[in-house]
């Protein structure tokens, strides 16, 4: 017969091999081939391009990708990085560059062929990954506390061609909504606004420069964590604007220490 503590701890064993059995790291291509293969993707990229660079997917991800990153979200808690910039955002996140170390399944499925196939037939561009000094290039966002937001603003491209955003959702228990007016660079056709609120698994994919989005206040006891990749058409960047998108990612996001200390690891690779 067994004691109390001696069945705690055989229950917590139990349910530690239970979940590490289910978050073992699934094969992100095939992951994403199963899904995207379910897909009508002609018809999506009609909708893509009907709605000005933009679409919405309530459920994208297959589940085990979904609970991978649900798992990876709330194990990076600590490491969030948080940000105020009175009037236009409040927030948390986590750079490529902490993914790379910890998360490493998120950096896998960046890179995913089957993905960027995808998305490269629902935009019609060549994609390419965004180079390794921009933290952007695949970030969590965290929402966890009462006012935590961001304002009107476009995922302004600072290379010298398109950036397309990809944006997951990881974990909502939370009221935000991204609110977004489409066409508004379109001056031949209406703007148009819409609102959604993204589930885990669900998928917003557009063109950096031509989604005007915002996302609406946590309220308090909220949580929302998204995920964002950051796709390209030419990885190029002149030199004043990488100096304005550095001093952005270190004001807005990142912090100095983060963004200036890769930049720094660079400069010595090269020397
Ligand atoms: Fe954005």
């Amino acid at each position: 017969m067994s004691t109390h503590a001696e069945d705690d701890v055989i229950a917590a064993v139990s349910a530690d091999a239970a979940s590490s059995a289910a978050l073992a790291a699934p094969n992100a291509d095939r992951a994403v081939a199963n899904r995207t293969r379910t897909f009508d993707t002609p018809r999506l990229r009609k909708d893509f391009a009907a709605q000005g660079a933009f679409l919405y997917l309530e459920d994208f991800l297959a589940s085990e990708v979904t609970a991978q990153l649900i798992h990876s979200a709330r194990a990076l808690l600590d490491e969030v990085n948080r940000n105020y910039l009175p009037g236009h955002k409040q927030g948390g996140s986590v750079s490529r560059h902490t993914i790379d170390r910890l998360a490493p399944f998120i950096a896998e499925l960046y890179r995913s062929k089957e993905l960027i196939g995808w998305l490269e037939q629902l935009s019609g561009d060549k994609l390419q990954v965004s180079p390794v000094d921009d933290p952007h290039a695949y970030a969590l966002y965290y929402y966890t506390r009462p006012g935590d937001h961001i304002g009107w603003h476009y995922d302004t491209s600072y290379y010298d061609g398109r950036r397309y955003t990809l944006l997951l959702g990881v974990i909502d228990d939370s009221s935000c909504r991204l609110d977004y007016e489409l066409h508004t660079r379109n001056p031949d056709v209406p703007d148009r606004p819409g609102s959604v609120q993204i589930p885990p698994g669900g998928l917003v994919f557009f063109d950096g420069d031509k989604l005007r989005h915002r996302v609406t206040p946590a309220g308090a006891n909220e949580m929302r964590v998204s995920l964002t990749f950051e796709y390209v058409t030419d990885p190029n960047m002149r030199p004043w604007r990488r100096f304005i998108s550095n001093m952005k990612d270190a004001i807005a996001y990142f912090g100095f220490r983060q963004v200036f200390r890769q930049l720094a690891a660079r400069g010595k690779d090269r020397a």
